[in-house]
């Protein structure tokens, strides 16, 4: 009997670079064993988890690669009798798996024969999750981790303080947790309820090592110098005006930041990194940066005083302020980000070297940051980047703000032709960004992210048009569905 050509692309999201599909399928509902080069030792867990398969037989075969190939990329070789997976890195062969599990989920076991040879666009694939106005759980973090490793991204972009709460232990200010981790919780506002939470060390180390074992980097960032009301609650002494301040309990840009006049509020930073250094592994640290208003340093003596001695004026301290964050994080060995309001202060203070800028406000500051010649992650709030958006432009859909489409999505590129290609270099990749103003719940925030996250993980790694990633939606929906995962889907 001739059996069906079954296109094996439409199981998966992202789709691979190039795939070529076989005939049959190989059955893994069945008792299947498999081998690791050594290489790959580290993965060998996740194997097993992901796929439902035991060690110790060539059913399965995760081999490295004779060549070299790219950091990324990977193989798959998908037949009746044997799935063989190459790569030359660790990250690489842990796409192949990601695939093979997509596939597993689909199809139910039923994994069409297919070749694959398939590696990203991009090399920065994130995702954020605002933890401030809400607080997420260990629990809920790691399958949002999980999920989105999935689809290949490697960026977890772990947004940990805000004006709304302050979520991590800094050493010598333990304030941060009984004072600035808590908030009245506005949906009982009869009841004086207390909202927060707050990541222990140990927290922090779970969920590093769960995002580490998907070969996903964690990015922490500390927003300063403004949203910072729940620091200041806790510690007035670095605000200008001295308090009292409270944690805010309700939304938007607030007049208070931290007092840049004031010797303290940098000895204050420095622990900060310090903490940091500690808790985070991986390379980077993200220093905030956007919205902060200059109305209480232009107010403040301190501020005042030290941006007379700078011969500048107080409303463009923060371009000092940043000057110097930066060489404490490059001190201590990490590369900073920033936040593209960053860029509104160079013609006072050049930008510092080294910072990579996240281009929010629309596209402009793409080109902006190329054009000073710093690296940028585009994260376009006008280009369907935003999560916390709605999915559709309708009364009944939940969201905040403004509409995110998977329409615009697949519109917009980070890199086009009329760029060049010295700034291609430049452009490390994209991230989708979910604030939690409106998302409490951590169903809430995963039905914010899917699919969308999904359409943008697959923008990243090989674009394809529209109508290709509508078609595949119906079985992106399955493969959330078996993972319990909350989606919308008519998100047209
Ligand atoms: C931002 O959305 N304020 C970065
Ligand atoms: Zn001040």
């Amino acid at each position: 009997m001739i059996q069906p050509v079954i296109n094996a692309a439409d199981f998966l999201m992202p789709h691979p670079e190039h795939i070529q599909n076989g005939c049959g399928m190989f059955d893994l509902r069945k008792n299947y064993h498999f081998t690791v080069d050594p290489f790959f030792t580290e993965l060998v867990p996740l194997i097993g988890q992901l796929l439902s398969v035991n060690q110790h037989g060539e059913d399965l075969f995760f081999g490295k690669a004779k060549g070299q190939m790219a950091e990324e990329a990977y193989t798959l070789e998908i037949s009746e009798s044997q799935i063989v997976a190459l790569a030359s890195s660790v990250p690489g062969l842990h796409h192949a798996i990601e695939t093979l599990r997509q596939l597993n989920l689909a199809t139910e076991g039923r994994i069409p024969c297919c070749s694959i040879s398939d590696k990203p666009t991009y090399r920065w694939r994130g995702f954020m999750l605002d933890c401030s106005r809400h607080f997420f759980s260990v629990k809920e973090i790691k399958k949002l981790i999980d999920v989105a490793a999935m689809h290949h991204l490697n960026v977890f972009h772990w947004h940990l303080t805000d004006d709304q709460g302050w979520r991590f232990p800094v050493r010598g200010y333990e304030l941060l947790e009984t004072v600035a981790s808590k908030r009245c919780d506005i949906r009982y506002p009869d009841y004086k309820v207390s909202y927060g939470g707050f990541y222990t060390r140990e927290d922090i180390h779970d969920v590093v090592a769960f995002a580490h074992e998907r070969q996903m980097t964690v990015v922490p960032e500390v927003d300063s110098p403004g949203h910072v009301s729940a620091l200041l609650a806790a510690y007035p002494e670095l605000g200008c005006s001295g308090g009292p301040y409270q944690v805010r309990d309700q939304w938007g840009v607030f007049p208070e930041v931290l007092c840049v006049g004031n010797e303290a509020s940098f000895a204050f930073m420095q622990a900060v990194i310090y903490s940091l250094c500690e808790l985070f592994p991986d390379p980077y640290i993200h220093i905030g940066g956007d919205e902060c208003p200059s109305v209480a340093w232009e107010n403040c003596p301190r501020c005042q005083a030290k941006a007379k001695e700078l011969g500048i004026v107080p409303s463009v301290l923060q371009g000092w302020y940043t000057m110097k964050i930066v060489k404490m994080v490059k001190d201590a060995g990490k590369v900073p980000l920033g936040w593209d309001e960053l860029l509104d202060f160079h013609d006072g203070f050049p930008l510092p070297e080294g910072l990579v800028i996240l281009s929010w406000r629309g596209t402009s500051a793409i080109a902006k940051a190329i054009g000073c010649g710093h690296q940028v992650i585009a994260c376009p709030n006008t280009e369907g980047y935003y999560l916390d958006y709605k999915q559709a432009d309708d009364p009944e859909e939940p969201g905040n703000l403004g509409v995110s489409t998977i329409c615009q999505e697949t519109d917009f590129r980070p890199w086009t032709e009329n760029m060049g290609p010295d700034a291609q270099k430049l452009i490390l990749g994209g991230q989708a960004n979910l604030w939690t103003e409106m998302v409490c719940f951590g169903r809430h925030a995963e039905y914010q992210m899917y699919p969308r996250l999904a359409v943008i993980a697959e923008q990243l790694w090989q674009r394809q048009g529209y109508h290709s990633i509508v078609g595949r939606l119906p079985l992106e929906y399955r493969k959330l569905e078996r993972l319990d995962v909350a989606c919308c889907r008519s998100p047209m």
